[in-house]
């Protein structure tokens, strides 16, 4: 029996009824998804979690006629009925329970509905109704198998954790400010005048405590909060498969998390072949201008600077002159792109920050079109086209400027043209590990080192003495798992060395007793016999978005944001009355 009949008031789900029941008597309750009058006939189109049944009301059943007449949509009914299979020609192939329907005996409405503000399952609506009326948009079959593969996933995430000896730990939501990069949301103490906690950015310290609590290996699918700018791919709160190890490597933790991802991907039939491919991060920026490559397509980014710096083009010249490079790609089949169609290039990459962006066009026939190539040998034109594997129908785009430069440049535009060349086919799905990652990069508007990660992260071996002369060009033993271009997860080894931690966080700008402020319970517990330990948080909302090929997580979010942070259902954030605020010793400007 299956189990959403057990402990209910129905003997039968909607979706599950099939020629195997015909004849069978049964109880169903569910929602009116729509009704039609027909010859004298009523016929109801009936909805639960499970599926979609026809339910065919007679008038000659008397009181449940007249009840079926009173139906709306959306309304909530209990039908006593009996299945049978539908006559000659009305099965309909495209509902699971279209070869049968039930015909009613009794029926009653338990609860009536407004008219719903859209359809149910009818054509698609704008997006800020649906949050709006979310419980209705969660109706919709598509949304609950969203939220099913999200329970599906999170369902695996602990099977597998368990069977590999891992605890499932809650850590606090009242906390501390946690160094994830982002701003906090801050909760005002009561009982403490003038003292915040901070939700936290993860739950990195407290798993970092939790090693050295001797727990050696935890998880948590951790709901974590960041004030940042949202996008498609962030939302303020997200949930983390948040994970922490001791006595391992960082060969452990990622063979440890390619299994997991191996079993999710299985759920939707896709073999992940492992050990997945590692890339390093100067690799990634300079061959596809991020630090998240989509590997889905080529079109990778080629340096030309040694075949144009003695060429006649002094833009080109000039800048290999001065130390920077000279880059391209070629996109595919865009030889044929009219002036205007470039020029819109030209914009999007002076948008991202490109003085110019030259072309060479290479028509269908071989003939080239370009306002750049009258300064090049036919040598030199091949060895250019030939560097960026490239041929007949092709355009290449190149930027000269500071070498990370030109390939973030193009490492956008790459991304741009794939999707107006229709490179992406649905169904595909590449992994990637992004390693060998700095340790720091230099904040430009604070002139200071930053942790590239978080300042916890263990520096390579081979890299530590960079420390002391170089600090950017040390490496981290930090890892990033991509998946088609996005960033789905991030961790690494973990320090727990004092007198290193100490080191890092005095390049960081921070003394001794400013660390000690923010986060002295980690460095006193770090005193107490730290274990060697790492770990990484998988965004759960980004991996099921990508599981179900959806735009924006907040496709796979029960009760997600907007842009602005608003949730549009509740109408949070809101006001708050004066006598709150007193309480919380907090006066308004
Ligand atoms: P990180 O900051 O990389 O690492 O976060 C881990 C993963 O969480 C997801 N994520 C988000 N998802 C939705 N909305 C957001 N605003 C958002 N921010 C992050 C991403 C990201 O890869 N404590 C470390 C992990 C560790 O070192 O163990 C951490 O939080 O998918
Ligand atoms: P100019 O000689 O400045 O008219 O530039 C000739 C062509 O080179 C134009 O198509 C410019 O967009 C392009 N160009 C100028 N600067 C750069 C640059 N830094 N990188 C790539 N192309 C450039």
């Amino acid at each position: 029996m299956e189990a959403l009949v057990k402990y209910a008031i129905r003997t039968h789900t909607c979706g599950s009824l099939s020629k195997k029941d015909v004849g069978s008597d049964v109880i169903l309750t569910g929602w009116v998804q729509r009704r039609r009058d027909h010859g004298g006939l009523i016929f109801l189109d009936m909805r639960d979690r499970t599926g979609i049944i026809q339910v065919v009301v007679d008038p000659g059943m008397g009181l449940a006629f007249e009840e079926a007449q009173r139906v709306r949509s959306e309304y909530v009914l209990y039908v006593m009925g009996r299945v049978r299979e539908r006559p000659e020609g009305t099965v309909n192939p495209n509902l699971p329970t279209g070869e049968v329907e039930v015909t009613v005996d009794s029926m009653k409405i338990l609860n009536r509905s407004k008219t719903p503000p859209f359809e149910i399952d009818g054509s698609p609506v704008d997006e800020s109704l649906r949050l709006r009326y979310r419980y209705l948009d969660l109706r919709r079959r598509e949304m609950q198998q969203n939220l099913i593969m999200r329970h599906e996933v999170a369902k695996i995430v602990r099977n597998y954790l368990n069977d590999n000896g891992f605890i499932e730990v809650e850590t606090p939501m009242l906390t501390k400010s946690t160094p994830e990069g982002a701003r906090d949301f801050l909760v005002p103490s009561r009982l403490q005048p003038h003292h915040f906690y901070a939700l936290p950015q993860s739950p990195q310290l407290f798993k970092q405590v939790l090693m050295v609590a001797g727990i050696e290996r935890y998880y948590q699918l951790a709901r974590a909060f960041r004030d940042e700018d949202l996008r498609a791919d962030r939302q303020p709160e997200h949930t983390q498969i948040d994970l922490e190890m001791s006595f391992t490597d960082v060969d452990g933790i990622l063979a440890l998390v390619e299994g997991l991802i191996k079993d999710i991907f299985e759920t939707i039939g896709v073999k992940v072949e492992t050990p997945i491919m590692r890339m390093p991060h100067d690799i990634a920026i300079s061959r596809y201008g991020t630090d998240k490559p989509d590997l889905r397509y080529g079109m990778e980014i080629g340096d030309v600077s040694d075949i144009v710096e003695r060429a006649g083009f002094k833009v080109f010249a000039d800048t290999v002159k001065n130390g920077g490079a000279v880059r391209g790609i070629a996109a595919a089949g865009c030889g044929n792109y009219s002036r205007g169609q470039i020029d819109d290039l030209a914009k999007y990459a002076a948008d991202h920050g490109a003085k110019g962006l030259a072309w060479i066009a290479i028509e269908a026939e071989g003939s080239i079109r370009s306002p750049i190539a009258k300064f090049f040998t036919e040598e030199q034109l091949e060895s250019i086209i030939s560097r960026l594997n490239a041929g007949p129908s092709d355009l290449l785009l190149f930027v000269a400027d500071k070498p990370a430069k030109a390939s973030t440049v193009l490492g956008a535009l790459r991304v741009r043209l794939a999707d107006d060349i229709g490179l992406i086919r649905p169904g595909v799905f590449k992994f990637m590990w992004l390693v060998d990652c700095p340790l720091f990069e230099w904040d430009e508007t604070e002139n200071m080192l930053t942790p590239s990660h978080h300042p916890f992260t263990m520096p390579t071996i081979e890299t530590i003495p960079l420390l002391d002369t170089d600090p950017l060009k040390v490496k981290a033993y930090a890892y990033d798992i991509v998946i088609n271009g996005i960033e789905v997860g991030g961790g690494s080894l973990r320090i727990y060395d004092q007198e290193l931690q100490e080191k890092i966080f005095k390049l960081l700008g921070l003394n001794m007793e400013e660390a000690r402020e923010k986060f002295g319970f980690l460095l006193e517990a770090f005193e107490y016999g730290a274990p060697p330990h790492g770990g990484l948080a998988i965004g759960l909302d980004r991996l099921v978005a990508i599981l179900l090929q959806k735009r924006t997580i907040r496709e796979v979010i029960a009760f997600p944001k907007t842009q602005t942070g608003s949730c549009l259902m509740t109408g949070a954030p809101d006001m708050v009355n004066d006598q709150q605020l007193r309480e919380l010793h907090i006066k308004q400007r």
